[in-house]
């Protein structure tokens, strides 16, 4: 697995095969300050050892929505180094570790490693893409050559269309596509490429295209739907 780095950060993506979901890892090279985004159970000890080997001080755990797909590590992480969980205003929690990020809030996290929280609604109603330096973490609202599903957790075709359009094709070109899920085994793409290149997306296309494509996915629902989204309400916390 590659790593990406630049000269005041690393951008280590890791990958949870039986859901194909990236869990990233950013940290600030210098203070060793640290932030994970959607991390899955399944991969917790893995996470957990990378994080002790390199010494890393563990300070945010962010989600890019509510998950149907699998369980995430959130409440572990949390137990295990002390970081808090951040998600959006729009997600229903059960969890009182989890701090609620509004649209546009920007976070300093060390000197050299801040992040801005982008809400894009469209795959879910809480979702949101995680903006670092010129990364974007764009979990399942910009794949690539791809998108998020949008025919359940109040999902919408309009609100990601809107959301990609206006939000994320804003963005720079050069800007690094950093998605939450991908099927093929590529890793990153760049808006300037999404732009151009996304079949669904692409600059080209009208809403109407791009709707009548979300409306012939004709997709089976996702294997752990019901014991992630419920797992998923407390942050992936054991219920007893
Ligand atoms: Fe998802």
């Amino acid at each position: 697995m590659q790593m990406i780095f630049s000269k005041k950060i690393t951008v280590r993506p890791l990958f949870e095969k039986e859901s194909s979901t990236y869990t990233y890892l950013i940290y600030d090279n210098e203070t060793l300050d640290a932030i994970i985004i959607d991390p899955v159970k399944e991969t917790l000890q893995r996470d957990v050892n990378l994080i002790t080997e390199l010494g890393l001080k563990l300070q945010w755990i962010l989600e890019t929505h509510i998950h149907a797909d699998h369980i995430t590590s959130a409440f572990d992480l949390h137990t295990k180094f002390g970081a808090t969980i951040g998600l959006s205003n729009h997600a229903i929690v059960d969890c009182v570790q989890a701090k609620c990020l509004n649209d546009g809030e920007e976070i300093q996290v060390s000197n050299d490693l801040a992040f801005k929280f982008i809400e894009t609604p469209g795959h879910t109603n809480c979702s949101a893409c995680i903006l670092i330096d010129n990364f974007l973490f764009s979990g399942d609202t910009l794949l690539i050559r791809g998108c998020g599903r949008t025919d359940f957790q109040q999902g919408s075709n309009e609100s990601l269309f809107k959301s990609v359009r206006e939000k994320l094709f804003t963005l720079g070109d050069e800007t690094i596509v950093l998605p939450g899920h991908n099927y093929k085994g590529e890793f990153f793409s760049t808006i300037g490429e999404e732009k151009s290149f996304n079949p669904r997306l692409k600059m080209d296309n009208s809403f109407e295209q791009f709707a009548e494509i979300m409306d012939n996915l004709k997709l089976a629902a996702p294997k752990k739907i019901d014991i992630a989204l419920a797992g998923n309400k407390y942050c992936g916390r054991e219920q007893v």
